[in-house]
């Protein structure tokens, strides 16, 4: 009886320890009735959790606890014999106020008062599924940008310089090692000594903090390698990350754009070169036919001027005779022989005229400055524009062919003032500087239009740049719409 009541005894005590068991403990608890999932006992845990009050209690199913879809399971995993605690998944259960937790399960049949029962603890993992799945995400989303990596690699290293991981679809070529066989592997093993030189200090710099980047060769291929610090999470730099990125491609491309850039850039020069020769060339040729040009027109000039004037001069004088022996005759011959004498003169004139137009005589005689001086006033005379010039009063002697060349240019200038410049007065500058003989026409006239300046059938004003250039000088013209030209010859004094 003794050890009858001991045992009633501890019946009673366990009895009360497991009902404490249930009742505090943290987890949620319930039996249910297995055939009408009626709840049976809830404990208090369960009701925090799920928000049901005890009076609530008796109206419950284990049924209302589940999202609707999934009770036909529920009903089937009810049904079928536990007698055994089972982990029974994962499932989705529903608060009062209609929020869904996951919630894990364990059940373990019992019988109640002889009703086949359920005892069940319930897990919330809700959390811990987010956190599961926001990791699966990440390390979806770090697998995607890894393995997508075209022909490099990314890795992880800690202080020792030592692989914690390294992917990408080129860790074999770029790191020398398997990624499978990368982590703990030092960065320096797979590679060779010279690529690990470069590679070292990108590697150092990123575990002191800075990134860093540079083209780094390695057995025949090239990489673009970018280094950088990842902090630990109490702070400090705990590793390094690595990328590399293989630009051999691109390099390759690179080279050649190089070399057939410095192949154009020599072709370039090449032509250039022969374009200098020809066009010295074309120079002294034109500078030649000018010359063998003036020499021609000056012997035509001489010739029309001895040959033709000396003629028209004897004719002259024979005809003024034959008007004296005339004179007193019928018919008027004396003062037709007189009027012929004037054509002669008249045509006289126009011989000496052009002949002087040829080659004014008077440059060769008297120099630039006296054939300068003769041309301005012939020039006024014939066009009514008013021209002065200043010149140095001391002999100013160049050579002929320079002399030449600046007569010809002052009278191609003084022609454009006269076609086309509606100008009231030109003046003409000669000057002598230290270094440079100056030749300056200027007129008040309408300006040369922008497109004249730079049009190739300018070949008056081309003409003038030639001649200056052949003798290493430049022309200079300065214009604006009314307000007149300046033509401004310079050549250096050392001819
Ligand atoms: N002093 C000037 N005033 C106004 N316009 C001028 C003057 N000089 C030249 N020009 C303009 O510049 C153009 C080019 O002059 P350029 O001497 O080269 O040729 P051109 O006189 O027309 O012909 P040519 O070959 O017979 O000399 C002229 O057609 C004229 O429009
Ligand atoms: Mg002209």
């Amino acid at each position: 009886m003794k050890e009858g009541k001991t045992f009633e005894d501890v019946l009673r005590r366990s009895d009360e320890t497991y009902r404490v068991l249930f009742e505090k403990n943290p987890y949620p608890l319930w039996m249910y009735d297995a055939e009408t999932l009626h709840i049976l006992a809830m404990n208090a845990a369960a009701m925090r959790k799920y928000g049901y009050a005890p009076d609530e209690i008796p109206r419950l199913t284990f049924a209302d606890l589940y999202v609707p879809e999934d009770v036909p399971n529920l009903l089937q995993h009810a049904s079928s014999p536990h007698p055994e605690l089972v982990h029974a998944g994962v499932w989705r259960h529903r608060q009062k106020n209609g929020t869904i937790i996951d919630a894990e399960i364990f059940s373990q049949e019992i019988l109640v008062d002889g009703t086949r029962a359920r005892l069940v603890l319930a897990i919330d993992v809700t959390e811990r599924r987010r956190a599961e799945e926001a990791l699966r995400r990440s390390e979806y989303l770090y697998r995607t940008v890894a393995s997508n990596i075209p022909s490099g690699a990314v890795a992880l290293f800690d202080r020792e310089l030592r692989y914690i991981v390294a992917d990408g679809a080129g860790v074999l070529d770029a790191a020398g090692v398997p990624k499978e066989a990368a982590a703990g592997k030092t960065i320096r093993e797979g590679l060779p000594a010279e690529t690990w030189a470069l590679l070292e200090p990108l590697c150092r710099a990123a575990l002191d903090g800075r990134p860093a980047s540079a083209e780094v060769p390695s057995r025949g291929r090239t990489y673009f390698v970018y280094t950088l610090p990842v902090p630990g999470e109490v702070g400090g730099i705990s590793m390094g990350m690595v990328m590399a990125i293989d630009i051999t491609a691109r390099k390759g491309v690179e080279d050649e754009v190089r070399r057939m850039n410095e192949d154009l850039e020599r072709r370039v020069a090449e032509r250039t070169a022969q374009l200098e020769v020809a066009y010295r060339h074309l120079q002294a040729l034109s500078a030649h036919l000018q010359s063998v040009r003036e020499q021609e027109q000056a012997r035509i000039a001489q010739e029309i001027h001895d040959e033709l004037g000396q003629a028209l001069t004897g004719l002259k004088f024979e005809l003024s005779r034959l008007a004296q022996q005339l004179r007193g005759l019928p018919g008027g011959v004396s003062e037709k022989a007189t009027a012929l004498g004037t054509v002669v003169d008249e045509t006289l004139h126009d011989v000496r005229r052009i002949s002087s137009e040829l080659r004014p005589a008077i440059l060769d005689d008297l120099g630039l400055v006296a054939a300068l001086e003769w041309h301005a006033e012939e020039f006024e005379k014939r066009t009514g524009i008013a021209c002065t010039i200043k010149a140095p009063r001391q002999p100013f002697e160049v050579g002929p062919d320079l002399r030449i060349a600046l007569f010809r240019t002052c009278q191609e200038a003084l022609t454009n003032v006269a076609r086309h410049a509606r100008a009231t007065a030109a003046r003409i500058v000669l000057a002598r500087t230290r270094d440079n003989v100056v030749l300056e026409v200027r007129d008040d006239g309408a300006g040369i239009p922008q497109a004249a300046l730079t049009n190739v059938k300018s070949l008056g004003l081309l003409g003038m740049r030639e001649r200056a250039r052949a003798f290493g000088g430049e022309v200079a013209i300065q214009s604006a719409p009314g307000e007149g030209t300046l033509v401004r010859v310079k050549i250096p004094r050392r001819q």
